[in-house]
């Protein structure tokens, strides 16, 4: 709506992907309806029929969609569903918020540069298979960081790999446990991927191989 009175705005009918507690999904949807976003939510998409982010959509009257192997069990037929229920939807951006599957190729094709992951920890350190949830907290912990944090990504076919639009630093008090960090980390990435999706709406973003420019 925003985009009609400012120009130099792009409104995004975004898709959210969540598996889980949906916290992520709140605060975008938050920031939407406090204007500070000027997209959409087109849709959100999960796995799983329990996540609390599919019982926050229906309340907000949000479109949703559950899609797993189990529902459709044939060859790619995750990814053809979801590649339908995006395209049904108008969907022409997909920020992942805590979804716990990989996303097909098909669909990061589709979307390139037009796809963001948020991880709770300071990329390239930490990432990757098994560390997802309270695991990646416990290992920065016992590793002895003195520094954690967030990172907004853009997703490419490498796990965790993409090229970077931001990040945010929380230092780790040596008394934290990975609870206490966790919850520290999950405070700024509700701040921060408002931030980032901003950026893309302000057509700031320029990306130029694994770097991405933001543009004054
Ligand atoms: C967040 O920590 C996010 O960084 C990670 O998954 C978690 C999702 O939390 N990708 P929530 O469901 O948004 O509360």
């Amino acid at each position: 709506m925003c985009a009609e009175y400012n120009k130099n705005l792009t409104s995004y009918k975004i898709a959210v992907f969540a598996s889980g507690t949906g916290s992520n999904f709140k605060a975008i949807v938050n920031s939407i309806e406090n204007g500070i976003l000027c997209s959409e939510i087109a849709v959100l998409i999960t796995n799983n029929p329990d996540a609390g982010a599919l019982g926050y959509a229906k309340e907000k009257g949000i479109s949703t969609a559950v899609i797993n192997k189990k529902l459709f069990p044939e060859e790619n037929g995750v990814t053809t569903e979801i590649l339908s229920a995006l395209s049904k939807h108008g969907a022409d951006f997909i920020i992942l918020a805590g979804y716990m599957k990989m996303i097909g190729s098909e669909i990061v094709r589709a979307y390139r540069n037009r796809i963001l992951n948020i991880h709770p920890a300071l990329l390239p350190s930490f990432g990757g298979e098994g560390m997802y949830g309270i695991h990646v907290h416990e290992a920065a912990i016992k590793y002895g960081v003195r520094f954690s944090g967030v990172t907004v990504h853009i997703v490419d076919d490498a796990y965790d790999m993409g090229p970077i639009v931001l990040q945010k630093i929380v230092p780790v008090d040596q008394e934290y446990t990975p609870q206490e960090l966790q919850k520290r980390i999950l405070t700024e990435e509700h701040k921060i991927y408002t931030e980032a999706i901003r950026l893309f709406e302000e057509n700031k973003i320029e990306v130029s191989g694994r770097r991405v420019i933001i543009r004054e």
